[in-house]
């Protein structure tokens, strides 16, 4: 199959073109490189030892995206290009409403003017909302998110939804991703965030690369059973290998089908830090802090669907995750910069 990545430069993007090259697939990757770099897709073709097909463009960008599409003529799409920085959507609301939806709007016109029709998409946990119980389960509706940024997965879920009610040759489905984690393997490609991180496992890293000085644990006093928030981290290979199955899925079909991509075994932010210390060999520096606005307790995924379904499970385990993620970061201390 011939497969776009909008935003396939990316994080979970590389990893999924990855999977995908692997798989016999061919890559098209679009990508303005707001949050990556042409690096990580060079290494991506060095792995893989095939070519990817790269255009450097914004996905708002009609005109740009019909040429590639109309030229390339891919059989679907999976649809990364979004800004995700949650703290970051509470500060600039409208850039983040403003790239994320307007992204998904060109993306699936041009889609439309161009005869594609599957399209798989990078939605999140954060659909499932504030007063959700755990686990959740696909079958629940979604709720009210607690910032912007989930607000604009939610509300893209709602227009593919409407976009396969309008047309019912389109495919859609929709993963939601619980907390991807760690890299590829060969620590050749892995997450590299601008700036302090935001996420819990790009800060370990850092800590433990001498980036950082020490990992603020934000909130003990939850009720679990450390006290430390717990979710449900999954090894980003895992995860892209979960992106082939579903594109095979949603070639073979019409209408909406959502998946929740989670391991369904949460670990705590403690869990986390000592399984990382276990992994790099050495105690990290580390401090209780007040609990970080926004943050829910524990939540994780019932993956049952995804393994009915799709045939898919995750299959790596806690140590692997903390195994790959060190292993990147200790080849690439400033990721894809030289450092
Ligand atoms: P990322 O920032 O590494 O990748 C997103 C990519 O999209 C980047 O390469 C960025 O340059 C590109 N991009 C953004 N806006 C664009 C635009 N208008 N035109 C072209 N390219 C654009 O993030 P990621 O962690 O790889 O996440 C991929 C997707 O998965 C995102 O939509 C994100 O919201 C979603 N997601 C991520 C997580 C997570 O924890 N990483 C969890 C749930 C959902
Ligand atoms: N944490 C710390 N210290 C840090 C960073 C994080 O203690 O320096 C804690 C957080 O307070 C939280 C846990 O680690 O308890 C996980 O936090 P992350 O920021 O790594 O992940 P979140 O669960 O908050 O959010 C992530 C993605 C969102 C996505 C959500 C659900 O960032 O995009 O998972 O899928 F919506």
């Amino acid at each position: 199959m011939k497969v776009l990545l909008a935003g396939g430069a990316g994080y979970i993007g590389s990893h999924t073109a990855l999977a995908l090259l692997n798989a016999g697939h061919d890559v098209i990757i679009v990508d303005n490189y707001c949050n990556s770099s042409p690096e990580s897709v060079r290494r991506v073709e060095q792995l893989a030892g095939r070519p990817v097909e790269l255009y450097e463009a914004d996905v708002r960008d009609s005109s740009a995206l019909l040429s590639i599409l109309s030229g390339s003529r891919p059989d679907s799409v999976i649809h990364f290009a979004g800004l995700k920085a949650v703290g970051e959507s509470v500060q600039v609301p409208l850039a983040y409403y403003r790239n994320n939806l307007d992204a998904t709007l060109t993306l699936l016109e041009c889609m439309g003017k161009t005869g594609v029709r599957n399209i798989v998409f990078s939605s999140s946990a954060t659909v499932y909302g504030e007063d959700a119980p755990v686990p959740y389960v696909e079958t629940m509706p979604r709720g009210r998110c607690s910032n912007p940024y989930g607000w604009t997965k939610s509300m893209i879920e709602q227009i593919l939804e409407d976009a396969a009610v309008a047309d019912s040759d389109l495919s859609v489905v929709l993963l939601r991703y619980f907390n991807p984690v760690g890299a590829h393997e060969s620590g050749r490609i892995g997450e590299d965030p601008r700036g302090i991180p935001n996420n819990l496992m790009p800060y370990i890293s850092q800590v433990a690369v001498g980036r950082r000085e020490c990992l603020n644990i934000f909130g003990n006093d939850y009720p679990t059973p450390d006290g430390t928030c717990r979710r449900d981290f999954i090894h980003v290979m895992d995860l892209a290998e979960g992106h082939a199955r579903a594109l095979e899925y949603g070639a073979g079909r019409k209408g909406v089908e959502v998946f929740n991509l989670g391991t369904g075994t949460p670990y705590s932010v403690l869990e986390m830090l000592h399984a990382f210390e276990k992994a790099c060999g050495f105690p990290l520096k580390h401090a209780f802090a007040e609990r970080r606005a926004g943050d829910l307790p524990e939540f994780w995924a019932d993956a049952g669907k995804a393994k009915r379904i799709l045939g898919w499970q995750a299959k790596r385990s806690l140590d692997d995750m903390c195994r790959d993620a060190w292993n990147w970061q200790e080849q690439n201390p400033m990721g894809y910069q030289p450092s």
